[in-house]
């Protein structure tokens, strides 16, 4: 099995790494943006390639390195064409511009709402766009990004954090149409938004205060928990959102 993490250095990007990495007959690919993490000499099989999700001109030079990396790959003595069986997008930002997200209507900033899309949306249809041909040679593609709970709107009882809950928001939108799209053109294909619960990384740092320690989930714990979703994933669960249990999030 092939597969693409997009945000491969971020706390749960890696952790998804790692875990992939450890299971047979699984190559690896994970795109960077600042640098790899410091782990990743521990782990060589991982092959790293470059992409900040906010430049569309790095988007095509990704598909030929992911080309590259596949080249030559054999089946049963056959060269096989590249091939993408799971793409997981783990790229995303809460606090843009080291601004905490807003509490109320009078912190939205037009600049900080208009990136908040374009790290938190825009990528994952973008992805879509450039890696279809290499995931339609999959038997059984999985297509996957990191949403969040508070993306949800008839869940959302707090309000605030506007410009992330109207990104997730969006972002589901955009999942939920590639599901329709690719249903058509790759019937066996499953399009999912995931929600990883609440994650020890550096995004959620800030905000783990009234976080009951159960709750606060380690990268490690939420990596197994959504391979597991990822894995059991059958037909009927193409263009659904769903939490790190399987459980089924209403939109
Ligand atoms: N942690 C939680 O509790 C939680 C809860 C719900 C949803 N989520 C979602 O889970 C996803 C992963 O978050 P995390 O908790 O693992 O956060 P994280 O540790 O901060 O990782 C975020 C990743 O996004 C990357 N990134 C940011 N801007 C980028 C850009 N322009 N181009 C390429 N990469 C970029 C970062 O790369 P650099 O290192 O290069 O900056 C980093 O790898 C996010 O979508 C987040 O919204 C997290």
């Amino acid at each position: 099995m092939n597969v693409l993490i997009v945000g491969g250095s971020g706390g749960i990007g890696w952790a998804l790494c790692k875990t992939l990495s450890t299971l047979p007959n699984v190559t690896v690919m994970a795109t960077y943006r600042q640098g790899v993490p410091k782990e990743a000499e521990d782990y060589s099989d991982i092959v790293w390639l470059p992409l900040d999700v906010c430049e569309p001109s790095q988007y095509a030079p990704l598909v030929e390195g992911i080309t590259e990396v596949l080249s030559g790959v054999q089946d049963k003595g056959v060269e096989q064409p590249a091939r993408l069986d799971w793409v997981i997008n783990c790229v995303g930002q809460l606090s843009i511009d080291q601004a905490q997200p807003e509490k109320n209507l009078k912190s939205i900033e037009a600049e900080r709402f208009a990136k908040a899309m374009q790290v938190n949306t825009l990528p994952t249809l973008l992805l879509a766009q450039y890696l279809q041909s290499l995931l339609r040679r999959s038997t059984a593609p999985r297509f996957a990004t990191i949403s969040a709970r508070v993306g949800s709107i008839s869940d959302n009882g707090l309000g605030g954090w506007y410009s992330y809950r109207c990104s997730k928001a969006a972002l589901n939108m955009a999942l939920k149409n590639i599901s329709i799209e690719w249903g058509r053109l790759m019937p066996n294909s499953c399009t999912v938004a995931l929600h990883p619960g609440t994650t020890d990384t550096s995004l959620s740092k800030p905000f783990q205060a009234n976080v009951p320690e159960h709750k606060l989930f380690s990268t490690d714990k939420t990596a197994r928990l959504l391979i597991g979703v990822l894995m059991s994933l059958q037909r009927e669960n193409n263009g659904q959102f769903l939490a790190f249990d399987g459980s089924l999030i209403e939109w």
